[in-house]
């Protein structure tokens, strides 16, 4: 009788022992939580990501900032469990837009006690589950602890907050301090400004607030703007500089004669053949008097401004500039059109021969701004709209794009926390949260009560990391917040600015519920999936899909 091989993975595959790939899973997962750490909280440290070509740099401190970096193909995290961290972070941006150096810390520390739990005998399901009861456990005690928001000075101050924590870098002194609360004043104007009323209830996007960056200026010329700024050069030099009461096209096709008309095609795709000179000169006409008719339509139909997300024809300019239109094309991303769109309540429109004046949208004014350096921007004021630019000025380069990702966080954990409700920050949440699960452990008669006593330990690891960050001790920080903790003082967390640790409500150092729950379970998950996986197979595990595609196609 012919024996069947043993082999039960093909030639081509490897599949890593369950031991080794536990161990492996682990230590990817906690290096990572390691390596983000240095970076959590106010006076923490900056990454310098540097690109291959040693021509370009980033300076941050902001989690997602330096995750992303891992995702990049040129630099690609390969092991899955590094991935998921990596998409840790990026779903708890998506999600709350803050958060996401605090989800990949927790991560490590919840995967570093299951270990030791695995280690003493303790399976990984039973640990998973504790770990699931344990944050269920944790979001009612967070809920409890929460405190509704009453006013815009408690609001002003979940900005502030989070502001700090990118902003406040060692050695900052009381300047920075003046500037942060201004960009935090800037952040909640903009906040109410994008706010309404849903279904009775108030809420803000955060996505209706376009943050532009401008050097050369001082932190205190950062503004609120009613509208949208267009980063971008009208196409013609003699365009308006300046115009009211605006009726706006957005286009999302090209202004050129090829595309639009089909009259002479594609010449990418086709070419056209000349007999003579003559022929040659009657297309240049038909070229030109399809741009004029184009040019006469938008005029007919009012048009002040006409922006494109794809390029305009140079020829075009001249025309329309006569005609008292200013023309802005190759928008770079489609949001910003969306956003723009949106401020304008213009339809965004694909085919120009099609464009009514209902597909028209309007601007209270619009101006062209030249600064010293050349650069210009168009300012499109829409006062009534649901929408709002920031324009950050002053500081280098690199340092305002890192406020700018400040500014980003913070008008997420604001507009979470508007109407809605707020945490003690600096440690003192997740502080609480620890002293009352380590109680509610005891509770549990089964061999669970181990897991929620390690998820309870692994909270630690937030005050601990803000103390090591900023130069402190974390054991003796640790150890006095345990003890205020016991004696019922709900609200003690350390404070990495002042080092020391204080009544964090008191203080003004507060974060928004919303994020702080979506931390936890983001956390929760990851660790979960980690712990819980132990077989890993690599190999061309991959090909059906590949070929599922090429065959799709
Ligand atoms: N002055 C402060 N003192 C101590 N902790 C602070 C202070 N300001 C903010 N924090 C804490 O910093 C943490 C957030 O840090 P941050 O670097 O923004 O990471 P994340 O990406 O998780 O938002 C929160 O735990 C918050 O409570
Ligand atoms: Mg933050």
């Amino acid at each position: 009788m012919q024996k069947l091989p043993l082999n039960l993975y093909p030639e081509k595959m490897r599949k890593i022992s369950q031991d080794e790939s536990k161990a492996s899973n682990f230590s990817v997962a906690k290096e990572f939580a390691c390596f983000m750490a240095s970076t959590l909280g106010p006076q923490s440290a900056q990454k310098v990501i540097v690109g291959s070509d040693f021509q370009q740099y980033i300076l941050t401190s902001d989690g997602k900032t330096i995750l992303q970096r891992f995702d990049l193909a040129e630099f690609k995290a390969t092991h899955p469990v590094a991935q998921l961290m990596v998409e840790l972070a990026k779903s708890t941006d998506d999600e709350v837009g803050d958060g996401t150096t605090s989800s990949v810390i927790l991560a490590g520390a919840l995967l570093t006690k299951a270990e030791r739990l695995i280690d003493m005998g303790l399976h990984p399901n039973i640990v998973s589950e504790g770990y699931k009861k344990a944050t269920t456990k944790a979001i009612e005690i967070m809920e409890a602890l929460a405190i509704p928001v009453k006013n815009d000075d408690m609001l002003k101050k979940v900005a502030r907050t989070s502001i700090d924590t990118k902003y406040m870098v060692p050695g900052s002194g009381k300047q920075k301090q003046k500037e942060s609360k201004s960009l935090a004043d800037t952040v909640l104007s903009a906040v109410h400004k994008v706010s309404e009323s849903k279904n009775g209830v108030i809420t803000a996007d955060p996505d209706n607030v376009h943050v532009v960056k401008k050097g050369g200026a001082d932190i205190f010329d950062t503004m609120l703007f009613s509208g949208f700024i267009v980063e971008k050069e009208a196409l013609h030099p003699s365009m308006p500089k300046y115009l009211e009461n605006v009726k706006v096209a957005v286009l999302d096709v090209p202004l050129t004669v090829k595309r639009y008309d089909g009259l002479f095609g594609d010449l990418s795709s086709c070419s056209v053949k000349m007999d003579s000179v003559e022929q040659y000169k009657s297309q240049k006409g038909d070229e030109r008097s399809v741009l004029y008719d184009t040019v006469g339509k938008i005029a007919d139909l009012g048009v002040g401004l006409i922006i494109s997300r794809k390029l305009m024809d140079e020829k075009i300019g001249k025309p329309l500039s006569d005609r008292g239109i200013i023309a802005i094309p190759a928008i770079p991303t489609k949001e910003d059109l969306n956003r723009l769109s949106k401020a304008c309540g213009a339809r965004i429109v694909s085919d120009i021969g099609q464009m009514t004046s209902d597909d028209l949208g309007f601007a209270d004014s619009v101006r062209q701004k030249r600064y010293p350096d050349r650069t210009v921007h168009i300012f499109v004021e829409t006062k009534k709209a649901n929408s709002a630019t920031i324009l950050l000025r002053g500081g280098i380069a690199h340092a305002l794009s890192d406020i700018a990702r400040a500014v980003h966080d913070a008008l997420h954990t604001t507009a979470n926390a508007y109407n809605n409700e707020i945490l003690p920050g600096g440690g003192a949440t997740e502080m609480y949260i620890s002293a009352q699960l380590k109680r509610y452990a005891l509770s549990i008669k089964t061999k669970k009560q181990l897991a929620v006593t390690a998820f309870a330990e692994a909270l630690e690891v937030i005050p601990q990391t803000l103390a090591k960050n900023c130069g402190a001790d974390p054991i003796s920080v640790i150890t006095d917040l345990r003890k205020d903790h016991a004696a019922g003082n709900k609200y003690m967390g350390f404070d990495t600015i002042r080092r020391k640790i204080v009544n964090m409500v008191d203080n003004g150092i507060v974060e928004s519920l919303i994020t702080k729950k979506q931390i936890f379970k983001g956390a929760d998950e990851t660790s979960r999936i980690i712990m819980l996986s132990d077989d890993i197979i690599y190999g061309n595990v991959f090909q059906d899909r590949i070929e599922e595609k090429t065959h799709g196609q």
